[in-house]
């Protein structure tokens, strides 16, 4: 799948229909989490439990694998219970991994570079715009189905709505796999110029550059007839014209005098849609999707007769390059060795990283079903490695006579904090082991 910050490009099916109500093990959606865009859009990625600055001994490592989450956390005034979010129902699909994400707000770090890069967005807005946007950065990531996909238009057999895709706490409720939920409500609460900036959740594969909690920005702002009449403009013209002075502008803040290019795209909630993208290191790396709000959107939340531009972009794909981090899990260390080099307000620093410890490689092969996902796979290799975890790669597949298909998978394990022990990787392995085959009923080879 393809998302703000990462992209895969292999939607096998183009709009497949999917059953919302299926349960995590009955998902049939065998595609990518290719998720707004182009029928589809894109995704991010989940740390499990385990602190990977700890060691293991054997025997205490299942124990560990089992750490207890915080249970209570509040977020923007709400209380949430592990309880509400992590549930035994097959309409429920959140693991502990990911509700242990809950409420860590990264953007919202002053010294961190998601927070730091937010602020530089914020800085651009507020010099160029006289401070006109309001900013939220505390909204619920907790949000209904109709948020999250009915009010930006998305349609009820997109890929994204999918229980392989999207984090459900039940039918009606997911974990926002995109800021754009909060468009709507923030409309008709009458605001006509705001960003907001939150963590995002979408089930996905393991690698660099994803993680299934991610963190974007979203941009909106609402024009009034007279704005596009002075200037003898149409009403679309106009906020395309505006869009595109606007984001030119925030990517030169961001990146100084780099190359860009428009390239047209599709998103449900907008059309024109458009994706920025910058040349940089040698190759076109896309910034953000955006593009001129669907009228229906709108009139549906009171603004009628106006028009809009809207923007998302994914803070890790930026802050990746800007800071030069290699790995999207460094985003969630603790570790003083990551931490301690960024600073508030300094965009751009480059990361040093301290040292590049031995990968660990573990191929295991199965027999898959019809139910198979490698969304799915990668759920469960999460759950037990979390961050350990660096990549997971289907390196050899064939089907044999009786139509049977077989899947080999090659897991790297590393930390980024500390050489794993042989010991340690091989118990991971094999609770992996185990849990793929009474989890995902595939048949091990
Ligand atoms: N919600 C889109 C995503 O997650 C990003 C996006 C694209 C937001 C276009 C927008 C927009 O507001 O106009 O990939």
């Amino acid at each position: 799948m393809k998302m703000l910050i990462q992209s895969r490009s292999f939607a096998l099916l183009r709009y497949p229909m999917i059953e919302v109500a299926a349960s995590l093990s009955q998902s049939t959606v065998c595609v990518s989490s290719t998720f707004f865009r182009r029928y589809a859009i894109r995704r991010y990625t989940v740390s499990a439990p385990l602190p990977s600055s700890t060691t293991f001994s054997t025997k205490k490592l299942k124990k560990k694998l089992r750490q207890p989450v915080m249970s209570v956390l509040e977020i923007g005034g709400t209380k949430i219970c592990r309880d509400d979010v992590v549930k035994d129902d097959p309409t429920n699909n959140v693991p502990d991994s990911i509700f242990s994400k809950l409420g860590l707000q990264l953007h919202r770090r002053d010294q961190h570079p998601i927070g730091i890069l937010k602020n530089a967005v914020y800085d651009y807005f507020n010099k160029n715009y006289s401070s006109e946007f309001t900013k939220f950065d505390n909204l619920c990531p907790i949000v209904s189905v109709k948020q999250n996909f009915d009010d930006v238009l998305v349609p009820a057999d997109h890929v994204s709505r999918s229980y392989n895709d999207t984090y459900y706490i039940d039918a009606q409720t997911v974990l926002r796999c995109h800021t754009s939920a909060h468009q709507a409500e923030l409309l008709r609460m009458g605001q006509t110029h705001f960003l907001v900036t939150g963590d995002v959740y979408r089930r996905d594969s393991i690698d660099s550059t994803h993680y299934p909690v991610f963190h974007q920005m979203e941009g909106f702002r609402v024009f009034t007839p007279d704005e596009w009449e002075q200037f003898g403009m149409d009403n679309t013209t106009y906020a395309a014209t505006e869009l595109k002075k606007c984001l030119e502008g925030l990517t030169r803040h961001l990146f100084g005098a780099v190359e860009m290019r428009w390239v047209d795209a599709y998103f449900p909630f907008t059309s024109p849609s458009f994706e920025l993208e910058i040349y940089f290191q040698e190759k076109w790396m896309e910034v953000l999707g955006c593009g001129v709000v669907e009228q229906e959107i709108l009139k549906k939340n009171g603004r009628v007769n106006n028009s809009a531009w809207a923007f998302g972009l994914g803070l890790e794909r930026l802050a990746m390059v800007l800071f030069d981090i290699p790995d999207i899990r460094l985003f969630w260390s603790n570790d003083e060795r990551f931490i301690s080099q960024f600073t508030g307000g300094q965009l751009g620093v480059k990361f040093k990283p301290f040292s590049k410890f031995p990968p660990c490689y573990k191929d295991m092969s199965f027999w898959i079903n019809d139910s198979f996902t490698e969304n799915n796979l990668c759920e469960i290799v999460r759950g037990v490695a979390g961050d350990l975890a660096e990549t997971v790669q289907l390196i050899d597949s064939f089907t044999n006579k009786k139509r049977i298909t077989s899947h080999c998978y090659r897991i790297t394990y590393r930390s980024m904090e500390r050489s794993l022990t042989d010991e340690e990787v091989n118990q991971l392995q094999s609770n992996v082991r185990e849990e793929v085959q009474s989890k995902l009923n595939v048949v091990l080879r």
